[in-house]
């Protein structure tokens, strides 16, 4: 690893912290995204643990008074940006914000932390515990024990094709006239179409009709999948709040037990026998997805490891079929794209965790193999938002925030 690199790695999390928070690229994505200041944090953790802190205390300054963590946080009013905070029109929390969540990561790297500061993992607990709470009671009303998604974005995975059936069901003849921002910021052949982005607005209008009544939308939106990405993260980041609760009180691990026992049951929804991996289940229609996705692998960050040697075959034929691993998409499906954002390329924050669950089950060797190459298309490529899995070409925004965090956390083993 050479100093170098590690020199820019925290100059980019430098140059993109606003004063607390961090903005995943400058231009492209000028405000706090969820998921991304997460990460942030765990790149933070590696230089300055005050820091670190910071990013997930000002992320949860944000949640809604019904426990829900926004994707977005519009703490000021950038025009780079679309859609901001007068399209979502989401007034309920404390800050502007969009009405959608994003994968609740950040109770995972609060327990990463949580060595550096006891009190400050105490204090953010019961905001994390009402977090999670919120999920199983917006996204899983039925408890069922997988939690859907009410937005492509909701999953961070935004024109995943698994996202495309289910899409269909949504009517944006009411869209009108819009003008996108990113597709003058990156090539467009990168970013989702313009199809993709008519249900991405026709699905926050859904949200401003119903005020963001978390009822109301989870009850009538046309879209409303299970995703097996937000389901493992959350598992995860539920078994690490209940790790916390355990060893730092402050918050009832019982009811954090039930859920977990709740996921861990209802995890085997998804289980698609046909292709063997785990997929995403559209609760509109009970349909499972034909395809799985690099989510799929994140069942062993989840700790759920009924059907390894399957699961790991299926890994094995997406990473024999790219240069490097792990591809967002299936490489040898009509409907991959090695560059085009989430239907084929490969994303470091997703490596990060893949390979946190290999090791988990013992499986260092793979554990290596998506370390190295994550570490390779930095080298590579830069810290570019996202990588072509075959010739490892940067894609997307430039000096991202969660590239060079995953930079940091990895080159220090
Ligand atoms: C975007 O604007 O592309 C984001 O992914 C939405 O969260």
């Amino acid at each position: 690893m050479s100093a170098s690199m590690y020199d820019e790695a925290v100059h980019t999390l430098r140059t993109n912290d606003q004063g607390g928070y961090t903005v995943p690229t400058a231009g492209l994505y000028p405000y706090q995204w969820n998921w991304d200041s997460a990460f942030a944090a765990l790149g933070f953790a590696r230089f300055d643990k005050d820091r670190a802190w910071r990013e997930v205390e000002t992320l949860f300054e944000a949640q809604w008074p019904d426990g829900m963590v926004p994707h977005i946080v519009f703490r000021v009013d950038e025009p780079t940006y679309f859609p901001g905070p007068t399209v979502w029109q989401a007034n309920l929390g404390p800050l502007p914000s969009s009405g959608i969540t994003q994968p609740p990561v950040a109770g995972s790297i609060v327990r990463h932390l949580a060595p550096t500061s006891e009190d400050r993992a105490q204090a953010l607990l019961p905001h994390i515990d009402a977090w999670h709470r919120w999920f199983h009671a917006a996204r899983d009303p039925e408890g069922f024990g997988v939690i859907a998604i009410t937005h492509p974005w909701e999953s961070g995975r935004d024109n995943l094709p698994n996202w495309d059936r289910p899409g269909d069901a949504i009517d944006t003849s009411g869209v009108g006239e819009y003008q996108r921002r990113d597709t003058a910021m990156v090539d467009p052949d990168q970013r989702p179409k313009k199809a993709d982005y008519d249900r991405y607005l026709a699905l926050i209008q859904v949200g401003v009709e119903r005020n963001w009544d978390r009822d109301a939308v989870a009850a009538e939106t046309p879209f409303f999948v299970a995703d097996v990405g937000t389901t493992a993260i959350l598992l995860r980041a539920e078994r690490d709040l209940l790790a916390m609760a355990e060893e730092f009180g402050g918050i009832d691990p019982q009811p954090i037990r039930e859920r977990i026992a709740r996921m861990e049951v209802g995890f085997e929804r998804l289980w698609n026998p046909d292709i063997r991996a785990y997929c995403s289940l559209d609760l509109r229609t009970g349909e499972l997805a034909e395809t799985a996705s690099s989510a799929s692998f994140l069942a062993w960050y989840a700790g759920i490891d009924a059907h390894h040697e399957e699961l790991l075959g299926e890994l094995k034929r997406y990473t024999d079929a790219t240069n490097f691993a792990v591809p967002s998409f299936d490489p040898h499906h009509t409907l991959f794209n090695s560059v085009r954002y989430w239907r084929g390329p490969v994303w470091a924050m997703m490596n990060w965790m893949i390979a946190q669950g290999l090791a988990d089950v013992g499986q260092h060797d793979w554990y290596e193999r998506i370390r190295s190459d994550t570490l390779a298309l930095i080298e590579k490529s830069g810290f570019a938002e996202y990588f072509d899995p075959g010739d490892g070409g940067a894609c997307g925004g430039d000096t991202f925030t969660w590239t060079a965090a995953i930079w940091l956390a990895w080159s220090e083993t």
